[in-house]
């Protein structure tokens, strides 16, 4: 299966695929990360590490018809898609792939703003189209990201507003916090315990993954 992160514009999407790549290889999750950005952050990150999984570069529009062959049978792909404002072709095609999207969201009222204006669910709605037409539409869910530590109300009054709006979010949100602000510097990753553990988590109990 391909786990796509994608949202309008930077919120924390390489971050989350960098994460969850580890946390769910450290819950016995057979991973392989694919890096659909131009920027090739996650594919870096994933070079200047030492890991047992693998990251492939795979910024392309043709995406929906190259990845699923490079994906080995079993493994979950997590995909970093660059921002859909500017790299709209790509996720378009990393979109008809996709088994479940997650759109990575800032805990403000403006990232959520940008939400609508792409507009989100137009973009996803007409990636679904490309798919068979007896196929339901994967699962999508918002991910609350950059929470300020120590603010429920604020978050939640957001969180509300998403949920009204008919869009999946999930309880768990990632906090701001310096230990996913310094993921880019080489130290080392414990994901086990982490709030993309808790997330790794809350997605099998929701049935979104399973081994
Ligand atoms: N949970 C977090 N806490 C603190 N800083 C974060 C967090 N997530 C992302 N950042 C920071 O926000 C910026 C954008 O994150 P990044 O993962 O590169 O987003 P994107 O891939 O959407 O552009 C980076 O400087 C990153 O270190
Ligand atoms: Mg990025």
């Amino acid at each position: 299966m391909f786990i796509a992160a994608v949202s309008p514009r930077s919120t924390g999407k390489t971050t989350v695929i960098w994460w969850l790549l580890h946390a769910l290889h450290a819950r016995g999750y057979d991973v392989k990360g694919f890096d659909a950005d131009e920027s090739k952050q996650l594919y870096r990150w994933w070079q200047a590490s030492d890991q047992e999984f693998d990251v492939a570069r795979l910024a392309d529009t043709r995406f929906h018809e190259e990845a699923p062959g490079e994906l080995p049978d079993g493994h979950v792909g997590a995909v970093d898609c660059g921002h859909l404002e500017n790299h709209a072709g790509i996720g378009y095609s990393v979109l008809r792939v996709a088994d479940l999207t997650i759109v990575v969201c800032a805990a403000t009222n403006g990232d959520v703003e940008r939400m609508e204006e792409l507009p989100m669910d137009g973009f996803l709605e007409l990636s679904w189209r490309k798919r068979a037409d007896n196929v339901p539409p994967p699962p999508v869910w918002v991910l609350l990201v950059r929470v300020q530590p120590g603010t429920r109300t604020s978050p939640e009054g957001i969180r509300k507003g998403l949920v009204d709006e008919g869009w999946n979010v999930f309880t768990t949100m990632i906090p701001s916090v310096q230990k996913y602000a310094n993921t880019g510097e080489g130290l080392p990753i414990h994901a086990a315990g982490s709030h993309f553990d808790e997330l790794v988590t809350e997605m099998e109990q929701r049935g979104l993954i399973s081994k």
